[in-house]
């Protein structure tokens, strides 16, 4: 096995200390095309993975396209996902969630002040948050599109205690700019007392690492460039899921658990199939 796209332990440091982390390597060019149009293939497929913005025909999100598409099935094997994931991890890993966030020029909504754990903890039954992100840029992120936000360090304070805003189990609100366990004004106070508020910005196929327990969020794309951004979430083979009474859909919160293996051809180039041969 190579070992390309492997991170040094500074980079591991670092991201213990802060809960998120620019990885030092990037898709190129012609892989962010080639994952353009594999995200536009699923933007266009009807399906109940696939989430719209309130003007109700805009589309704001897609979930577990790695399950149906082969293009996405290779990239979270891909030694640029997969391989940092199981270093900060530590082990064997399988994708919990996996999504393809549109974040429209001038449509695209907000995302809420949120920890994603508290999602995964209450709603799937994610035991321990030994679970990270893995995002891929699939645009220029810049101040101006709706960057992520964090809040460095936030990841160490834990799992927040914040009531659950919606009384009903409909799935699409953990999804929604109406996000449950949303974190309130008061809260967002305390928590940048002593946090600076950082965007993650970034060129086209920059890939980043956040941690599960981060506080983050992202405001409405105002400006005419989109800003989509592929992420999968990879958990821990030994954290697998609770029973939980109303299991969400497979697309949002995989039961299978079956260890992820990496690709092995990477170093010849890429990860889409039309480099493989
Ligand atoms: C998320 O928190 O899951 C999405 C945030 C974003 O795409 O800006
Ligand atoms: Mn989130």
């Amino acid at each position: 096995m190579s070992t390309q796209y492997e991170l040094s332990a500074a980079d591991i440091e670092s991201f213990r200390v802060n809960g998120f982390l620019e990885c030092g390597f990037s898709f190129d060019d012609a892989e962010v095309e080639f994952l353009r149009e594999l995200a536009d293939d699923e933007f266009h497929r009807d399906s109940p993975a696939r989430v719209l913005e309130k003007d109700g025909h805009t589309v704001r999100g897609v979930h577990g396209s790695h399950l149906v598409n082969d293009g996405f099935a290779r990239l979270v094997r891909s030694l640029r996902t997969l391989r940092p994931a199981m270093a900060v991890l530590g082990g064997e890993v399988y994708v919990h969630q996996f999504k393809i966030n549109a974040k429209r020029a001038m449509v695209g909504d907000v995302w809420p002040w949120h920890q994603d754990f508290i999602f995964w903890h209450h709603g799937d039954g994610m035991r321990e948050a030994r679970a990270i992100n893995v995002a891929v840029l699939l645009d220029e992120a810049t101040d101006i599109n709706g960057p992520l936000l964090v809040l460095p360090g936030s990841h160490r304070i834990g799992m927040l205690d914040i009531d659950k805003r919606h009384s009903d189990d409909v799935w699409e609100t953990h999804l929604s700019a109406d996000l449950d366990y949303a974190i309130d004004a008061p809260l967002l106070s305390t928590l940048t007392a002593d946090r600076d508020i950082v965007p993650i910005k970034g060129a086209a196929g920059k890939v980043f690492l956040f941690d599960p327990l981060l506080v983050h969020g992202s405001g409405a794309n105002m400006s005419p460039i989109d800003r989509r951004i592929v992420l999968i979430t990879y958990n821990r083979t030994d954290n697998v899921l609770e029973e939980v009474a109303e299991p969400r859909p497979e697309f949002l919160a995989a039961r299978d658990c079956t260890p992820l293996v990496l690709l092995d051809n990477e170093s010849e180039g890429g990860f889409a199939p039309a480099r493989v041969c």
